[in-house]
């Protein structure tokens, strides 16, 4: 997903190398990716990558498909109702969602780092909870609200197949092609690797 802020505490691996942006159409981004069995040096290099690709992308999350990679693990930086940042690393993640009383819709917009520069509103449960194993191996909890219940559920989605675009009307889904289309000028086939600073501002 794309953020609004600039605020990057460090939570994350660090070092990675800017990849290029996997996009919508890809047959990895739509169907459910391989479980993370080997907690190596090499994961924590792809999660480094994948931190890298998203703040280059000023992106608030990424899944390893986004960057071509048949892997269940996402990263990410988000900023909760609060605007309090919580960053990590989730890999084999499961969504828990309220049900009940406790569930309420947010109708938020949202976007997606494999289709640029588009953005429509997607209704989803304005709290979430994923579960899963970090990158060494040991469980991790995150849960939020508000852009951060809405990153989780986004990013858990990508490592089962399923994009934002799945869940919205046609007629929605017309609306973000459009404005997709529009922006296309502005993320070139090797975007975000051509990104730099002075670019963004
Ligand atoms: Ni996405």
């Amino acid at each position: 997903m794309p953020s609004e802020t600039e605020t990057r505490p460090p939570a994350l691996p660090a070092g990675g190398r800017v990849r290029v942006m996997t996009r919508w159409g890809a047959p990895v981004m739509h169907r459910p990716q391989q479980q993370v069995t080997v907690f190596d040096d090499e994961l924590r290099e792809l999660a480094a990558d994948m931190a890298a690709t998203m703040y280059a992308a000023d992106g608030v999350g990424l899944a390893a498909c986004q960057i071509g990679v048949d892997l269940a693990m996402f990263v990410f930086d988000c900023p909760d109702a609060a605007g309090e940042h919580v960053a990590g690393v989730v890999c084999n993640p499961v969504l828990v969602l309220p049900e009940g009383k406790d569930r309420h819709l947010d109708d938020g917009e949202e976007g997606c780092l494999s289709f640029p520069g588009a953005f429509v509103n997607c209704a989803r449960p304005d709290q979430a909870e994923v579960t899963g194993v970090g990158l060494d191996g040991e469980p991790v909890r995150y849960a939020g609200d508000g852009l951060l219940a809405r990153c989780l559920q986004h990013e858990t989605d990508h490592l089962y197949g399923t994009v934002f675009g799945d869940r919205i009307s046609a007629k929605a889904r017309k609306r973000l092609q459009k404005a997709h289309d529009k922006a296309s000028p502005d993320y070139p086939a090797d975007w975000p690797t051509g990104v730099t600073e002075s670019r963004r501002t």
